[in-house]
């Protein structure tokens, strides 16, 4: 078993869908914990820092612009290796490449709207979810 905490986040998108309920049940469904969960309209400037390796790419003023349009939903998941388990259960960034079965290949066909965002790495995780989350959260 490797214990770990992950930061996931519902993107404006799959928040208006009504995407809620169903994406936070099948992380339950598979089993993971769910340590702490929020609804927050992103600032530019935490939506800036959420993704800082993409500055200066072509498309981060319109990904900043779209998380930031609407309300998202931010959790902290805890479960045995549950970064790469997660990463594995949104499926791939382009969501027509993301295999029926994954969140992305079930509910999204735009690369820029892609329903929802989950940390890439241990370390990574920890700083995302330090954007959001006071440590009394956790
Ligand atoms: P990235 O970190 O590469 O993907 P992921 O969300 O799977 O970790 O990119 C962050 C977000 O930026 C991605 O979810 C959607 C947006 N994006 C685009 O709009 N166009 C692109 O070509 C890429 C690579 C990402
Ligand atoms: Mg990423």
């Amino acid at each position: 078993m490797v214990m770990q905490r992950t930061f996931v986040m519902i993107k404006p998108d799959g928040v208006k869908r009504g995407l809620i309920g169903e994406i936070i049940s099948r992380f339950e469904k598979r089993g993971l914990k769910i340590v702490s969960l929020k609804m927050v309209k992103m600032s530019r400037d935490i939506a800036e820092k959420l993704y800082d390796e993409h500055k200066g790419k072509s498309f981060f003023e319109e990904l900043v612009n779209y998380v930031t349009s609407g309300p998202v939903v931010c959790m902290v998941i805890e479960g045995d290796d549950v970064v790469q388990v997660i990463r594995r259960m949104i499926g791939n960034t382009d969501p027509k490449e993301a295999p029926p079965g994954t969140i992305r290949g079930d509910y999204a066909l735009s690369k820029s709207e892609n329903v929802i965002h989950a940390s890439d790495s241990i370390e990574k995780a920890q700083r995302e979810m330090s954007l959001f989350f006071d440590k009394s959260d956790l």
